[in-house]
C-alpha cells in the first residue's frame, strides 16, 4: 500500500525512515531533513556517493527508530533510475529488518519521488511463491513523506504508480512460475481469473475453434504436447476512444524446442517463454484500471512447444492462416509460427490501427544487446522511436534494429513461400522480425524482442531472480502517450 504523508517529519514515529542524500547538493530544504543529513555526514564512512548507505539508530531529530541514509551521487547525474535503485534497496533492508511500514523523505523533484515511489513498491515484491515458509514479509505500508502543497497531487500520481507496478509484479509471478504450473489451459485460467473483474471481455479460443481459424502454425507447435493450445483475445474498449491497438504476446509455456531438442544446460529457463503474453496480458489489465483512452486488444497464442511423436518435425510445410506456407527449418523457431497465426487474426477480427508484438523470439537478440536491452523492429521510425523513448523513461530500454530488405533472402524457400529459420546463423533476430513482417501487411507494426530483459538469473535492487515483468512498465507509459 502506497500512502502519501504532508505531516510534520520530525513528530512522526516510524521504525525505519529512509533519506536519499546527494554528494554535491541538499537533497530537502526541510530544517529536519537538513539537520539529519548533517549528523550523517559527521560518519566519515558516508559522504552521499552513489551506493553508499548508512544507518543511524532512534537520532534526536526524528521520531524513527531507524535513518536509513542512501548515497545518491552528483545531483547532475542523479536520473530516476538512480532513485527507482536507491528506494528497492531501501525496501530490502526494510523487509530484512521485518518492518511493516517505511517512511520515504519523497522530497525533491517530481520524477525523482516518482521513480522512487516506482523503486519502492517494485522492491516490495518477494518472489517466495512456492517456499514451504516465507521467511521475509513484505511491508505493509510504504508512506511518502512530501510538501504540503504537492500532496494532492502526488496522491493521484501514486495511485497510478502502485497500479503500473502491480502489473509488473502481476507479468513477474507469471513468467517465475514453473511450467508445470502454467501449461497452456492452466495460464488461460490464471489470466482470465486476474482479468475478472476488470472492464473487459475475453474470448477463449479452444482447439477446435484454432482449426476453425485456420491457425495451423500454432496447432502444429502444439501437436507435440498433451496441453492443447489455446488462444486468449482480451478486448479493453473504453467508452469513446480514437486509436485500436493491437497487442500481441508470444505465450510459449516452455519451450523445450521441440525435436530440435535444446541442450540442457538452460532448459529450465525457457519457461520464461511466455513473457511476451504475460506481459500483454498485465498490461490489459493495467490499461483497464488505469482507463487508458485506445481501444486495446490483447492477442496471445498459449502453447507448450514438446517433442513427441505427434510433434511437428523440421522439413514439415505447415500452412498459417494467412494462406502463405511455411517450411519447417526447426521446430526450435516456434515462436514466429504461432505469432505469425496471432498477428494474421489480430488483424482480420479488430483491424487495429497499429500492432505490437512481444516476444522472448531469439536467443540472437539476446547476443547482440545482452541481458536487459529489448531490440524493437518497425518500419516506422517514429513508432520505434516513441518505444524507445517510453523506454528510455522506465528503464525498460530498447534498441531499434534494423529489417534490411535484402535480408529477406534469408528466409526463402525452395518448396514453401517462406521457411522459419534463415540458412546461415548469422542476424538471427532479424531473420525472425523480417519473417513476422511477411504476416503484418499494411498495418503499422513494430516488434519487440524480449529474448534478454524478460527474465533475470541475478537479482537487481528492484527485482528479485526470475520474471522482470519487462513491457509492462513500456506499453502503459506508450499507451499512455500515443495521441
Ligand atoms: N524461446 C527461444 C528464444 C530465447 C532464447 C528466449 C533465450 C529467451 C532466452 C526461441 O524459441 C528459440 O529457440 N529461438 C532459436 C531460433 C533458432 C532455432 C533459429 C534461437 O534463438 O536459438
Ligand atoms: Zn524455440
Ligand atoms: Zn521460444
Amino acid at each position: 500500500m502506497l500512502n502519501i504523508t504532508a505531516d510534520d517529519l520530525a513528530q512522526m514515529k516510524t521504525g525505519f525512515l529512509v533519506i536519499p542524500v546527494f554528494e554535491d547538493a541538499a537533497f530537502s530544504r526541510s530544517p529536519v531533513v537538513g539537520s539529519l543529513i548533517s549528523r550523517a555526514m559527521t560518519y566519515p564512512e558516508f559522504k552521499g556517493g552513489s551506493g553508499e548507505e548508512l544507518m543511524l539508530y532512534s537520532p534526536e531529530e526524528a521520531a524513527a527508530e531507524r535513518v536509513l541514509f542512501l548515497g545518491i551521487g552528483k545531483k547532475e547525474k542523479a536520473d530516476p533510475e538512480v532513485f527507482r535503485a536507491a528506494a528497492g534497496k531501501a525496501m530490502s533492508r526494510a523487509i530484512r529488518a521485518k518492518q511493516t511500514d517505511i517512511l520515504f523523505c519523497g522530497h525533491g523533484k517530481k520524477e525523482s519521488v516518482f521513480a522512487m515511489m516506482e523503486g519502492a513498491v517494485l522492491g516490495n515484491h518477494l518472489s517466495d511463491l512456492y517456499k514451504k515458509e516465507r521467511k521475509n514479509k513484505p511491508v505493509a505500508q510504504i508512506v511518502f513523506h512530501v510538501d504540503q502543497s504537492k500532496q494532492t497531487a502526488y496522491m493521484e500520481a501514486s495511485g497510478g504508480i502502485q497500479t503500473v507496478c502491480k502489473g509488473t509484479i502481476m507479468a513477474r509471478d507469471w513468467v517465475s512460475a514453473p511450467p508445470n504450473d502454467k501449461r497452456p489451459d492452466m495460464f488461460a485460467r490464471s489470466i482470465v481469473k486476474a482479468a475478472d473483474r476488470e472492464n473487459l471481455t475475453i474470448v477463449d479460443i479452444d482447439e477446435r475453434n484454432i482449426r476453425k481459424n485456420r491457425m495451423y502454425a500454432l496447432l502444429a507447435v502444439g501437436s507435440g504436447s498433451d496441453t492443447k493450445p489455446r488462444m486468449l483475445v482480451i478486448d479493453y474498449r473504453p467508452d469513446k476512444y480514437d486509436k485500436t491497438v493491437a497487442l500481441v504476446g508470444k505465450g510459449v509455456t516452455f519451450d523445450s524446442g521441440g525435436i530440435n531438442l535444446k541442450p540442457g544446460s538452460g532448459l529450465a529457463d525457457m519457461k520464461q517463454d511466455m513473457a511476451g503474453a504475460a506481459a500483454v496480458a498485465a498490461t490489459l489489465i493495467t490499461a483497464s484500471r488505469m482507463g487508458i483512452g485506445h481501444r486495446v486488444i490483447g492477442v496471445l497464442p498459449l502453447v507448450e512447444n514438446m517433442p513427441s511423436g505427434n510433434a511437428y518435425r523440421p522439413g514439415d510445410i505447415i500452412r498459417t492462416a494467412s494462406g502463405k506456407t511455411v517450411e519447417i527449418g526447426n521446430t526450435d523457431a516456434e515462436g514466429r509460427m504461432i505469432l505469425a497465426d496471432a498477428i494474421s487474426y489480430a488483424i482480420k477480427q479488430y483491424t487495429p490501427d497499429m500492432l505490437i508484438d512481444v516476444a522472448t523470439l531469439t536467443g540472437a537478440c539476446k547476443m547482440a544487446l545482452g541481458p536487459k536491452i529489448a531490440g524493437v523492429f518497425s518500419w516506422d521510425d517514429k513508432l520505434s522511436g516513441q518505444l524507445v523513448a517510453s523506454g528510455r523513461k522506465t528503464f525498460e530500454r530498447c534498441w531499434a534494429m534494423p529489417m534490411p530488405d535484402d535480408y529477406k533472402d534469408m528466409i526463402k524457400s525452395d518448396i514453401a513461400d517462406i521457411r522459419n529459420v534463415g540458412k546461415s546463423r548469422w542476424g538471427g533476430a532479424i531473420a525472425a522480425a523480417l519473417f513476422l513482417a511477411e504476416f503484418v501487411k499494411e498495418v503499422n507494426w513494430a516488434h519487440i524482442d524480449i529474448a534478454g530483459p524478460a527474465f533475470s538469473d541475478k537479482a537487481n535492487a528492484y527485482c528479485p531472480v526470475g520474471g522482470t515483468g519487462f513491457g509492462v512498465r513500456l506499453l502503459i507509459d506508450w499507451l499512455q502517450n500515443l495521441q
